[in-house]
């Protein structure tokens, strides 16, 4: 389980472009045992996209980045499957499958990566699904539920095997503020009580603050301020400040600008013809 000191993330100069425009322009950043990660930053700054990165899902344009000391980003689709086993992604959709129940949507990593019998996963499956509040909504499917139940599902799917490092995108979005600390006492529980490493992306500065041990703000396609949660609330920059306390007003601007939308222009369709086309189609 120990990394020999090692740190269970290294991100190095990781650049991620789409066309032209670098939405993570050379970050690095460690992550250790036992921390709790929490990426912060604006709707589109590129935190989704980071943990793509860190996860092998993505490749990057360039950089690296390790996973308990081995370097993802060069690996085949094969070797990352090995370390996949070692960490659960919680996906900022939920990702479930529509087709399979609430329960089968929390075994699939199970069933997938494990011998184990049907009434061993049918046990697992019913713990993980009380630890995140819902229990008895084994059958239902994604369909049937809320988007915060969703949100749930997936992260008792998530941690289905046990990982030694969670990713979390946006946990507790769309929960109700009781079921954010319950989210939030689990992530506790997990991390400072059974020294699970986690990486969480969040909008949601009482729930960032009461889990990180560090934090990092992403911003203009870099790290704009990183820290202890009491550095970052000490922050002398303007734009962390006017973040964390969700002020409309400050260097943040509200808008991409035309130039970070350059990229988009080229495969611009005429206005609306896609939908028109869609609309004749379903009334007439
Ligand atoms: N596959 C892709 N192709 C082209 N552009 C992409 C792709 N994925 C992400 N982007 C762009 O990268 C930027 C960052 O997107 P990302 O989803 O990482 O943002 P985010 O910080 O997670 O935002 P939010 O807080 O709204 O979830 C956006 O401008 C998005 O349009
Ligand atoms: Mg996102």
């Amino acid at each position: 389980m120990k990394t020999n000191g090692k740190p269970m993330i290294e991100v190095d100069g990781l650049v991620r472009k789409f066309g032209d425009r670098a939405v993570l322009n050379d970050i690095s950043f460690n992550v250790h045992l036992g921390d709790t990660l929490v990426i912060m930053g604006g709707s589109g700054c590129g935190k989704s996209t980071l943990l793509r990165h860190m996860i092998g899902s993505m490749k990057p344009t360039s950089g690296t980045v390790k996973l308990f000391g081995e370097e993802i980003t060069g690996m085949k689709e094969r070797e990352i499957i090995r370390i996949r086993l070692r960490f659960g992604m919680l996906f900022q959709s939920g990702a479930l499958l529509a087709s399979l129940t609430v329960g089968e949507n929390v075994a699939l990593p199970l069933l997938q990566h494990t011998n184990k019998s049907d009434d061993e996963i049918q046990e697992i499956v019913e713990q993980k699904l009380q630890m995140v509040g819902l229990t008895g909504f084994e059958d239902l499917r994604p369909d049937e539920i809320s988007g915060g139940m969703k949100k749930r599902v997936g992260l008792a799917r998530a941690l289905a095997l046990d990982p030694e490092l969670l990713f979390s995108d946006e946990p507790t979005s769309g929960l109700d503020p009781i079921m954010t600390a319950v989210i939030d006492e689990l992530t506790l529980k997990l991390t400072r009580g059974k020294g699970m490493t986690a990486v969480v992306v969040s909008h949601d500065m009482t729930s960032a603050f009461r889990i990180a041990t560090r934090m990092i703000m992403l911003g203009h396609g870099g790290i704009v301020a990183q820290g202890t949660p009491d550095e970052i609330r000490a922050s002398s920059n303007p734009e962390v400040q006017q973040f964390i306390k969700g002020e409309p007003d400050g260097p943040i601007p509200l808008n991409l600008s035309q130039d970070e939308h350059e990229h988009h222009q080229h495969v611009k369709p005429r206005p609306f013809v896609r939908a028109r086309h869609r609309f004749h189609h379903k009334t007439g």
